[in-house]
């Protein structure tokens, strides 16, 4: 048995079964059909009633009302010699008088089957059974069954029938299962029946017309077949085998062995499996852009290590040989300040790398801007740093957006941070908020020196960070990177401008985060 996938074989399944159907159904309408026998019997009566007839008009004696034997013999060898039907004239008491098969036996070798040779296995008569249950006259269908009347024409109904006066038909089938189609007819003269002539076809020869036809109808059934295998099969193809290729593709890229360029493409295939193709090799190509993030993640965050632990070995190593109190106390500092930084690296980083997962994991909620904002400006205003911050709420109440809480606090904790470590002795952060259509507009504003307008995009980039020198060590880069992580996560936008018309420094700085709000305020 050929080594066909699954779909394969159920490709050739269900259109095998469609057509063994059709042809099932064809072949029993046609069997059913009566068509040819209705013609059959229709001719043969006819047949029988013209020699009737002629029966009636030569072979009888009107005086003693008896059928002339001597004069019907020659007429019935005449009539009946040349069809394939046989005769039997009986006389009104019903004996037979005349049987064309005696009649003509001299002239003609009878060609009636032999039964066949019994060969003994139980399967072969079975399968004979079946082949004639199938090829028969009447598949499945049963008839009365056809025996020899001997002398007395009265075991046929129809004969009976017909002496009294009326035409009969009968179909009856013999011991080969072959169909006996018979006629009889009364021999009648103006008020007299002479007697009633039974005319029959021979066993068989309706059946070699039937069995023809059906011989065709099995011819065509087997191209069908071979039709139909070779459309499954060609179907089967375009279908088993691009999935088989693709499945195997992937368990490559699993084990390790494949890169994303291994899983097969079918750029000339427009349809489902060119659309699960190109499917297959994005989300390949999105895992491995996603495992490329991580270990440049890992490389920045080994090398962004690196950085203090190089300044802490060094002033470890110059503190052995320091000499006086202040250069010893000048390199302490160095090392706290290094310690520190090592520690605000490692939150920042833990933070982020959790924050994918998170954001992908974790439902999102309404968050109430107004409430959220006004809150973390109270805590602010608590804290001694010197900046006053002002909130400029200008939401629709109740106005709220899609995410997480703590995160979006986040977001805007780094962003006052931010400008609030920017901002000038008593400077003003200003918080604004706005509605603008389906789009909450939350922009952090500050005094302080802006941002050069070459590093508008790249301060969002991991680990950036720029800061005048007494405050490093406080921060690790990663605030606005990890602010754009989460904006974008809540399918909003993140963005720094200056707030000088022309976007230049000198007039402070603008962020601007744009979330769209939660449907049920538009
Ligand atoms: N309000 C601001 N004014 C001027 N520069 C800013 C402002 N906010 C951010 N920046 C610049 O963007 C850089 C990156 O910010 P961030 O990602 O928060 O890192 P960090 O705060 O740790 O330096 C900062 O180092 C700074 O150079
Ligand atoms: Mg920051």
């Amino acid at each position: 048995m050929p080594h066909f996938s699954a779909l394969t074989w159920r490709i050739l399944g269900f259109n095998a079964l469609a057509l063994l159907i059709l042809m099932g159904g064809v072949i029993l309408v046609q069997a059913n059909g009566r068509g040819l026998v209705e013609e059959r019997l229709g001719g043969v009566q006819q047949q029988a009633s013209i020699v009737a007839s002629t029966l009636a008009a030569y072979a009888t004696d009107d005086a003693s009302k008896t059928l002339k034997i001597d004069d019907a013999e020659p007429l019935l060898r005449q009539l009946i010699a040349p069809t394939r039907l046989r005769a039997r004239l009986y006389l009104p008491g019903g004996n037979l008088a005349i049987d064309t098969r005696n009649l003509l036996r001299r002239n003609v070798v009878q060609t009636a089957e032999l039964p066949a040779l019994d060969t003994g296995g139980q399967v072969q008569s079975w399968v004979q059974r079946l082949y004639d249950g199938i090829m028969g006259v009447r598949p499945f269908a049963h008839l009365e069954p056809y025996y020899e009347g001997g002398e007395d024409g009265r075991v046929y109904r129809e004969v009976k029938t017909a002496l009294d006066g009326v035409t009969a038909t009968a179909e009856r089938v013999d011991y080969q299962n072959k169909l006996v189609l018979s006629v009889a007819v009364p021999v009648q003269g103006v008020r007299a029946i002479y007697g009633a002539l039974l005319v029959s076809t021979e066993g068989g020869d309706i059946d070699d017309i039937l069995r023809q036809e059906r011989a065709t109808l099995i011819e065509v059934f087997v191209v069908a077949l071979l039709v139909m295998l070779f459309s499954s099969l060609y179907l089967a193809g375009t279908i088993a085998e691009p999935i088989k290729r693709l499945a195997a593709a992937a368990d490559l890229v699993r084990s390790g062995l494949g890169g994303r360029s291994d899983i097969p493409n079918f750029p000339e295939r427009t349809d489902e499996i060119g659309d699960l193709a190109d499917s297959l090799r994005s989300m390949t190509g999105g895992l491995y852009d996603r495992i490329d993030a991580i270990e440049s993640f890992a490389a920045d965050v080994a090398h962004e290590l690196k950085n203090p632990l190089t300044s802490l070995a060094s002033a470890v190593e110059m503190f052995s040989r320091a000499k006086d109190e202040e250069s010893r106390a000048r390199l302490l500092g160095i090392v706290r300040g290094d310690i520190k930084r090592i520690d605000r690296l490692i939150t920042d980083i833990s933070d982020a790398s959790r924050l994918d997962a998170e954001l992908s994991r974790e439902a999102k909620e309404p968050v109430v801007l107004s409430r959220l904002l006004s809150t973390i400006i109270e805590i602010y205003r608590m804290t001694d740093s010197g900046v006053e911050f002002v909130l400029n709420d200008q939401l629709p109440p109740g106005a709220n957006v899609l995410g997480r809480d703590e995160r979006l606090g986040q977001v805007f904790r780094n962003l006052i941070d931010n400008a609030a470590s920017f901002s000038p002795p008593r400077g003003t952060v200003t918080v604004t908020a706005t509605r603008n259509d389906i789009v909450a507009r939350i922009t952090v504003e500050d005094e302080g020196p802006g941002i050069p307008p070459d590093n508008l995009e790249s301060i969002f980039e991991r680990f950036y960070t720029e800061r005048p020198g007494e405050n490093f060590g406080r921060n690790s880069g990663l605030g606005l990177s990890i602010a754009r992580q989460i904006i974008e996560g809540a399918g909003g936008r993140i963005y720094a401008e200056n707030r000088a018309p022309d976007n230049t420094q000198g007039a402070g700085a603008r962020l601007i985060v744009e979330l769209p709000l939660a449907l049920q305020h538009v």
